[in-house]
């Protein structure tokens, strides 16, 4: 046994499954706990996991082990998840702007992680033609996917983060990005929830950059980030659906790719609008 191996309860309790992730099959519910597959960013994510219970962060689930079926026991967070269909809530402005501010607490928590050496981030592997990164330097292990599914609520406030599979070295203004492609949302609205299809998009990305506290430079960042990040994007949800197939091939069949260059004409369209509202006084 080692140090990772998860002792159970001597209660047993049935295993109930958690909907509403994108592309881990089985993700389930036991007594209070959550096991997940391990993923191949596992290495990074435990490292991260275990720092973030190292200082004291309360806004991550902990990582209690391995289980006899190998797969990553953690601490069910409780709280208020949005699902599908989206609750009305999605479009409420306090709630975003908690969002900013969860991902703010996250950053700075996060920003004196050291990734053990050895371990490597799980990134797609550079292609002949993959348009490029945004050529800022790296500040945080940033989390990523800051997806409606990936946020738990407590008291009408984002209180957790739950799902740090995507976890990578990144910019401030990348977790940004990240947080308003779900929640300010950028994409075409067609493509948008209902709840979201009529909401002031610029607006919006000023109340999260206000909520996370985003520097002058990097709010100056921002559409440029946004446009190199979708761009690339394309590429990268192409490839890891090929190589990976399941919940990621299902996106891809769906029309994610589509969908991604919808949102990078949506974005030239907008560029100025919410470059504005991102740098006014
Ligand atoms: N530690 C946790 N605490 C509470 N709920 C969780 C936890 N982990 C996952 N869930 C729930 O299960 C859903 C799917 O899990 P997630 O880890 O996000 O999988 P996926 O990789 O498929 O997105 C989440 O949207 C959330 O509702
Ligand atoms: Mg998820």
């Amino acid at each position: 046994m080692n140090s990772l191996t998860y002792v159970e309860s001597s209660e047993p309790h049935p295993e109930i499954p958690l909907l509403g992730g994108d592309v881990t099959e089985g993700v389930v519910r036991v007594g209070d706990t959550v096991r997940r597959q391990v993923g191949p960013n596992a290495p990074l994510v435990h490292a991260l996991l275990r720092y973030l219970e190292e200082i004291g962060f309360a806004g991550a689930p902990r990582l209690l082990g391995i289980d006899a079926a190998g797969r990553e026991v953690l601490t069910f967070v409780p709280g208020e998840v949005a699902g599908r269909p989206r609750p009305a809530w999605i479009a409420d402005e306090e709630r975003l702007a908690s969002v900013g501010r969860l991902v703010r607490d996250y950053d700075d928590a996060v920003a004196g992680f050291v990734i053990p050496e050895g371990v490597r981030p799980d990134e797609v592997t550079e292609q002949p033609g993959m348009p490029p990164a945004p050529p800022y330097p790296a500040e945080v292990v940033g989390h990523m996917d800051y997806t409606p599914d990936n946020i738990v609520f407590r008291d009408g406030r984002a209180a957790a983060l739950i799902d740090f599979d995507v976890a990578k070295p990144v910019a401030r203004v990348d977790e940004v990005y990240n947080a308003m492609l779900y929640w300010a949302p950028l994409c075409d609205p067609a493509d948008a929830d209902p709840l979201l299809r009529k909401v002031d998009v610029p607006r919006r990305c000023r109340i999260l950059a206000d909520a996370y506290g985003m520097s002058d430079v990097d709010r100056s960042r921002l559409v440029e980030v946004a446009v190199l990040r979708t761009r690339r994007s394309w590429f990268s949800m192409k490839q890891i659906a090929e190589e990976r197939g399941g919940g990621w091939a299902r996106m891809w069949d769906e029309g994610v790719g589509d969908r991604i260059k919808r949102r990078e004409a949506w974005l030239e369209r907008n560029a100025a609008a919410i470059d504005g509202a991102l740098n006014a006084p």
